[in-house]
């Protein structure tokens, strides 16, 4: 069943108070629900229709009373209440549970023997019968009741306000949450856990508790964690002026975990593979993770628990909001530029082809059929690009502005995106034209630049056309605003000062404070327009999409030498980095059609050259230089290919790492020598950017297969002392077949097999490999004793690894696809939600050739037919067959 966002209807019923006792059990749990009810309009008698699933009721009663069989009606979703009071009332429903048996890990559920619930979006209709929609905000009590020896700790939202021991060794909690909030944000936690402990003075002097719990020999890794939520609480205050609310704020690590983690009010939960790290087990882009995502929970209690959504169609007012605010904090706590560079590819290799394919969506749905498969890339990085855009185009300051103003407006309110437009507009009395089209239109525009000098007129022309292709259910498009940051070079490489440009026949000024200015952003809205300069004088090398100010595809009429000049001079870094993955998208392409061609491959060494001097330009950052010579994935280049083809693409790419590695052998040699460090692990941006390029030399030389390089690699995996050089280490042995791979992958087995987490590693390292039949690799793998398709984490890495090799995913003989559609059956059964992340692998099928084509074609209609499938996977296999 689809819902539409056009259906909205305000709720007949509002709840003021919901008092929640829960007496948790091995066999059975009971939830008590008592909540104060009362009419939108007094008087009116409409019937009261709560959600609910897979739960036994008991009883419900109202004002006390018992209700009568024939003013109730029960279906599998519903519970429907008539002939109500017409005025404030008291409903109590008691329902029965079995978190033992849940393993949806939706709702309340148990994770190696302890409880713990995840409600977004629509998971508390699984634990008692309710108005489970976002836009019924309450204040909640939670009354927790367990055995004292099982689940010694008791954890909800709010405030502890009474505890103490009961009979049979039982033993209660009571919580109070004073801030009102949608069902949602509800949370518990009961059992067998251990807290390290901190505190953080807001700067309005509030002390605030801060515990990490975790089981007691997990603690010692939660170091880390803890440094990320204070330095949150902190930029919180300094960038945003928002502080922390309460007197305590809990973060629980749990291993079976959906998704990332949660924002529940002052009980955020978490996947533990994003809290848990110790330098020996996590690598750098672990702990990199985890500073982003306990960041991005925290700044949800303001971006989407204060002020939350309306309904689940503006998922993105709080997703891609609080995205752009954790992206903008990890890169205040280390390298702006290769944050920046890191976010663009990301929404390259994922949302890109997304928005391309049978699930396109805009950053605001217009319909579902389950909510939970649109936490999507769109909804939340596209979503964060869109949040970025209106700084871009009001500054800091006007975008701080439009915030402040946003929270004045709506605190304790759910709300929808044209809110929060209209605080940016309104703070800053903008014209933001046709803006909310990015909320409304799917489809990444494709923007054409070209320009032209006059010497005679001292004057520079940008002329700009976009389009954007017809999606799933959007045949025709309107054009888009799009900033467009320009900047301009001159001969020597330099900014020139930009002083005013025509355009609509009127010259404006671009100056700032009536200075020059090195960068302006443009606002492209029309189909096609022109941007003329003024005063330029002499014909410049323009640097277009400065900071990628859009998300868009740019297609411009650079030469090949005006972007290895930008790729040396441009003075913005995302740029600089663009031009050369510019440059080696156009080489790739252009030899993957020599390859298709039986033609002999040959490497510019104009390439060579270009990637050289990056290496050795010591005035650029290590993390930079590691990004700048890190070739376009094969799904971004499979992407820009008529009929995709995996063979070709993956030939080709490693065809030019290999020539890179043997040109530049030496260079990369010392890059090794130069970059190692017996000091203990720290994490701070200057070792990550050294290790970064250690690791990056190294992955290049392994694909070499020499035996020297083996000796090599294999020396600094031995004498590694932290996880990122180790694996790394590990992960460039393990490229290429052979028995010392073997032995390694084996060994660093033994080594780490007690370490959860660890072993994921290990999988994915194993699932993702491009060796050929690497399917029967990865089926072994299924049946190891330390995989569990029960556990999302071991899914992901195993399964999803699998599904991230283009050149085993794709197999021609289709035994990708085969496996993979027989998993999806089976892991539907047991976990709807993890199951439909798996297929969407399917969901580019026609992107390539026919063979292909039919074999996923078959998987995707053998998995319609299936008995019982999930709503959740359902909506991804028909959307991606019908398109
Ligand atoms: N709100 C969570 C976050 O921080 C994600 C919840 C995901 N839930 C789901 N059903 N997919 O992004
Ligand atoms: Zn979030």
């Amino acid at each position: 069943q689809e819902i539409f966002l056009k259906n909205y209807k305000v709720p007949e019923y509002y709840f003021d108070t919901v008092d929640l006792k829960f007496s948790l059990g091995e066999e059975k749990t009971f939830v008590h629900s008592q909540i104060t009810v009362f009419p939108r309009v007094e008087g009116a008698s409409s019937p009261l229709v709560l959600d609910g699933k897979d739960i036994k009721l008991l009883s419900i009663k109202v004002d006390g009373k018992e209700l009568k069989e024939e003013d109730f009606y029960l279906d599998p979703r519903h519970l429907t209440l008539s002939s109500l009071p017409s005025t404030r009332f008291t409903l109590e429903i008691v329902t029965e549970i079995y978190p033992q048996y849940n393993t949806s890990l939706e709702g309340l559920y148990k994770s190696s023997g302890n409880f713990c619930t995840q409600c977004e979006a629509e998971g508390f209709r699984k634990i008692t019968f309710f108005q489970d929609r976002p836009d019924i905000m309450a204040k909640y009590t939670c009354r927790i009741e367990a055995d004292k020896a099982i689940y010694p700790v008791l954890l909800s939202n709010g405030n502890l306000i009474e505890q103490g021991d009961l009979e049979g060794g039982r033993h209660y909690a009571l919580w109070e949450d004073p801030f009102k909030k949608p069902s949602y944000l509800f949370a518990l936690v009961a059992g067998q856990l251990e807290s390290r402990d901190d505190t953080f003075i807001t700067r309005s002097g509030r002390k605030v508790s801060l515990r990490i719990w975790t089981p007691a020999q997990d603690i010692p890794k939660t170091v880390h964690a803890m440094y990320s939520l204070k330095e949150a609480m902190k930029w919180d205050e300094d960038v945003f002026g928002l502080e922390y609310d309460l007197d305590l704020f809990n973060i629980v690590a749990v291993p079976d975990f959906n998704m990332g983690a949660m924002e529940n009010k002052s009980l955020n939960i978490f996947n533990s593979k994003l809290v848990l790290a110790s330098p020996e087990t996590a690598s750098d882009a672990d702990y990199a993770a985890i500073l982003g995502v306990i960041g991005h929970e925290y700044f949800h209690n303001w971006t989407g628990n204060r002020v939350t959504c309306r309904d689940w169609f503006q998922l993105s007012l709080k997703e891609g909001l609080t995205v752009f605010r954790d992206q903008e904090f990890s890169s205040d706590m280390g390298s702006r530029t290769v944050k920046r560079i890191a976010d663009v590819s990301k929404l390259r290799s994922y949302q890109f082809p997304q928005d391309a394919g049978p699930m396109a969506h805009p950053v605001r749905p217009h319909s579902y059929i389950k909510m939970d498969n649109f936490y999507t890339v769109t909804v939340y990085e596209k979503g964060a690009e869109v949040v970025r855009m209106y700084k871009t185009l009001l500054g800091s300051e006007g975008f701080r502005k439009g915030m402040d103003l946003y929270f004045r407006r709506h605190d304790g309110q759910a709300v929808t995106c044209e809110d929060f437009f209209a605080a940016m507009r309104d703070a800053n009395g903008a014209d933001l034209s046709n803006f909310l089209l990015w909320y409304s239109q799917a489809g990444t525009p494709l923007v054409k630049v070209t320009s032209s000098y006059n010497a005679e007129a001292q004057t520079y022309s940008l002329k700009f056309s976009q389009e954007v292709r017809p999606t799933r259910g959007q045949l025709v498009k309107e054009p888009m605003f799009i900033p467009v940051a320009v900047g301009l070079l001159d001969k020597n490489g330099k900014d020139m000062p930009l002083i005013s440009v025509y355009h609509d026949g009127m010259l404006e000024s671009v100056k700032k404070n009536g200075q020059p200015v090195f960068t302006t952003v443009l606002q492209v809205k029309k189909k096609e327009e022109e941007f003329v300069f003024s005063d330029i004088p002499e014909r410049p090398t323009p640097s277009l999409l400065r900071g990628y100010s859009a998300p868009i595809r740019l297609d411009s009429d650079l030469t090949t030498s005006d972007l290895f000049f930008l790729l040396s001079h441009d003075s913005d870094g995302f740029n600089r980095w663009e031009a050369g993955q510019i440059l080696a998208r156009k080489l790739i392409l252009s030899l993957v059609a020599d390859y298709q061609q039986n033609k002999l491959l040959v490497l510019s060494t104009e390439f060579v050259h270009g990637i050289k001097s990056i290496l050795s330009d010591s005035s650029l950052d290590k993390e930079f230089i590691a990004k700048a010579i890190t070739l376009p994935g094969e799904v971004e280049i499979m992407d820009m290919m008529e009929v995709a083809d995996p063979d070709a693409v993956h030939a080709v790419r490693n065809f030019v790492r290999k020539k890179l590695a043997s040109e530049l052998k030496a260079e990369f040699l010392s890059m090794v020598e130069r970059n190692r460090s017996s000091e203990p692990y720290v994490f701070n941006h200057s070792n990550m950017a050294r290790r970064a390029l250690k690791n990056i030399a190294l992955a290049y030389l392994a694909s070499l297969e020499d035996p020297d390089i083996t000796d090599l690699v294999l020396h600094e995996y031995q004498s590694a002392t932290n996880m990122t050089e180790q694996f790394a280490a590990l992960a460039a042995i393990a490229q290429n077949p052979s028995k010392i791979r073997d032995d390694v992958l084996a060994d660093f087995y033994s080594k780490w097999e007690h370490e959860f987490l660890v072993v994921s590693k290990w999988f994915a390292l194993q699932s993702t490999s491009d060796i050929p039949r690497n399917v029967e690799n990865v089926q072994k793998l299924m049946k190891h004793p330390a995989f569990d398709l029960r556990n999302p984490n071991k899914v992901y890495s195993l399964i999803g690894g699998f599904c991230g090799s283009p050149v085993n995913f794709h197999a021609k003989d289709g035994s990708g696809y085969q496996f993979l559609g027989e998993i999806v059956v089976q892991l539907d059964k047991i976990n709807p939600q993890v199951a439909s992340r798996m297929v969407s692998a399917f969901s580019r099928w026609r992107r390539f050739d026919e063979t292909r084509q039919n074999l996923a074609k078959a998987q995707l209609e053998m998995i319609l037919s299936t008995n019982g499938l999930s709503e959740n996977v359902f909506e991804i296999a028909s959307k991606s067959l019908d398109n």
